[in-house]
């Protein structure tokens, strides 16, 4: 059975949005609608074929997994921290950066037994990182600029985004261990991904070509 109902997909506001335009765009789908977006948020593409939801990162996986929308485009680091009821389905790629544990150049952060204080946008990720050293440590929730933690005095480290490392840089800070490496991921709803299999196949499937 066909069905004439758009797939929609939640995208990444931002630099996922870009990039996964530009990847639509490859595959042969108008986006012109999302070029003279304004300030709509939902916009169709590939003329009607593909509905796009325009959604912050973890708004994109809440979305998703309420199956109101059938796919979405989301980084490796929001799943990590929000993620459950979804498939993966494809690397895209793009939006490669990485969490870092990072502190101020030259502090010796596995010295002496006291605990130590994260500050972190992501305490699940921070969490399980040190679980996995056995390390007992305090997590402190940030909302955006971690950098500055370490700085006046909040924390003893970060766990954050490194993408060119500009960042930590201007600030004196230093990586001390990488966590794991973050990209743009293909994340679809389950009951979507059987009611409109073939649908969702023949996307990922031109994907897969274009992004390998
Ligand atoms: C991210 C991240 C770092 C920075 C890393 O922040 O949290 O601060 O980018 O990039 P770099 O290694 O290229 O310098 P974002 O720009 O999203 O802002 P925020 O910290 O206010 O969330």
């Amino acid at each position: 059975m066909i069905n004439l109902n758009p797939l929609r997909i939640a995208l990444t506001k931002g630099r996922l949005e870009k990039s996964t335009i530009e990847l639509f765009e490859k595959l042969g789908y108008n986006c012109d609608e999302v070029h003279n977006k304004g300030r709509r948020l939902i916009l169709s593409i590939g003329g009607g074929k593909f509905e796009v939801v325009l959604a912050k990162a973890a708004d994109v996986i809440t979305y998703v997994e309420h199956g109101v929308c059938d796919l979405g485009v989301v980084g490796k680091d929001t799943i990590l921290e929000n993620g459950t009821a979804f498939y993966e389905l494809l690397d895209l790629g793009f939006g490669r950066c990485r969490f870092a544990l990072a502190c101020k150049k030259g502090y010796d952060f596995y010295h002496g037994y006291g605990t130590k204080t994260i500050a972190t946008k992501y305490p699940k990720v921070t969490r399980n990182f040190f679980e996995n050293k056995n390390m007992d440590v305090r997590v402190i929730k940030i909302e955006g600029s971690v950098e500055l933690a370490p700085l006046v005095g909040l924390s003893d480290g970060i766990v954050d985004i490194v993408e060119t490392g500009s960042t930590l840089k201007a600030n004196n800070l230093e990586i001390i261990e990488y966590v794991t490496d973050i990209s743009a991921r293909l994340i679809a709803n389950t009951a979507s991904l059987k009611l409109r299999k073939a649908e969702i196949e023949e996307l990922v499937g031109k994907m897969e070509a274009e992004v390998k």
